[in-house]
């Protein structure tokens, strides 16, 4: 058992998206209704020091504060859930940094529970595989089951936990992408996506969407395979579409776009009309990302300069890698 180890995890944003949990599985299982496929993002991340924690209490230090009880409590779950199965079950220290807002619709929570993942693994010297690591990394937050790895990732739903982890199905330099994210505002989102999947089967439009999924993943990884950014991006826009289609029409409904928002949808499309590659995704949240071909990237940029979208509000993301774990740890 190592005392201290340091793992650095990227989020990732997701083409094809989770939305939803399978039926009748346990909530805190976050066993997918399908499987989805994401794009890990490159230059931005969470770094994780895990180390054995001498006094009596599991400490959890985000963005160098003491985590808040519900963060304090989802990361103590985590550590219970990897000491289950390791020799000793001592206390930990976790000290976590993210260079990009949280809870503002970027997924911080894949990038936290990926590197959390690795780094404790390490400590508790469990020796778990990639996929192994997915599947445990999935129970803290879904999407962080795909930022175990790296590039062109689809997660496969599974019907049991063991079953439902991602998988690498390119490495980043497959496709010259790059992601620009509009941070179209940073307050924290009212309705988390632990609570919206919850709520995904009170629309009527979910099932159709679940249906969907399948035939779309299969479209976007043969799209994916013949290096096709234009189909990919046409099947991401319809996916993101749908999936806040189901997020609206849920009792209670989550509408998660502001005014910034409609206006980058309608720029995106006019951009496309000129002849720029570029096609836009939302997660759960206002911000956009528009996914661009890296050639095109530094247009598209400019335009989106010009919507006042540069500096803290504007984050260019290639493809990144998966998860490293680092020499130098995070003090605190
Ligand atoms: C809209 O992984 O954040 O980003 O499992 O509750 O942590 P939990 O949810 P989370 O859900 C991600 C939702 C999404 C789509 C996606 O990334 O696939």
């Amino acid at each position: 058992m190592g005392m201290t180890a340091t793992c650095r995890a990227h989020p990732n944003i997701a083409l094809v998206k989770y939305w939803g949990r399978r039926p009748g599985s346990p909530p805190e299982l976050n066993l997918p209704a399908t499987g989805s496929f994401s794009m890990t993002m490159g230059g931005v991340h969470t770094t994780t020091t895990v180390s054995v924690e001498p006094t009596g209490a599991d400490v959890v230090l985000i963005d160098g504060k003491p985590a808040e009880r519900r963060a304090y409590d989802r990361v103590v779950a985590h550590l219970d859930r990897m000491r289950a199965s390791a020799k000793s079950q001592p206390h930990l220290r976790v000290v976590s940094q993210n260079n990009f807002p949280q809870g503002s619709g970027l997924a911080s929570s894949a990038s936290a529970f990926a590197a959390l993942t690795v780094a404790a693994n390490e400590v508790l010297g469990l020796g778990l595989s990639g996929r192994e690591m997915s599947v445990v990394a999935r129970q803290g937050s879904g999407s962080a089951a795909r930022s175990l790895f790296g590039g062109w990732v689809l997660w496969n739903a599974g019907s049991a936990s063991e079953g439902s982890y991602a998988d690498q199905i390119e490495p980043p330099s497959h496709l010259p992408v790059v992601d620009l994210v509009a941070l179209v505002s940073r307050a924290h989102k009212k309705v988390g996506s632990g609570e919206g999947h919850g709520l995904a089967d009170t629309s009527p439009l979910h099932a159709a969407r679940v249906a969907s999924v399948a035939p779309v993943l299969d479209e976007m990884l043969a799209a994916l395979a013949r290096k096709d950014l234009a189909r990919m991006g046409e099947l991401a826009e319809r996916d993101a579409l749908a999936m806040h289609g189901v997020m609206m029409t849920s009792s209670p409904s989550l509408l998660y776009w502001e005014p910034g928002t409609v206006e980058i949808l309608h720029a995106v499309r006019a951009w496309r009309a000129e002849g720029l590659r570029c096609w836009f995704t939302i997660d759960a949240g206002p911000n956009v990302h528009v996914l661009c071909h890296g050639d095109d990237a530094p247009r598209v940029q400019a335009k989106m300069r010009a919507l006042g979208y540069e500096g803290d509000r504007l984050l260019a993301c290639p493809p990144g890698p998966g998860p490293t774990l680092l020499r130098e740890h995070l003090s605190g």
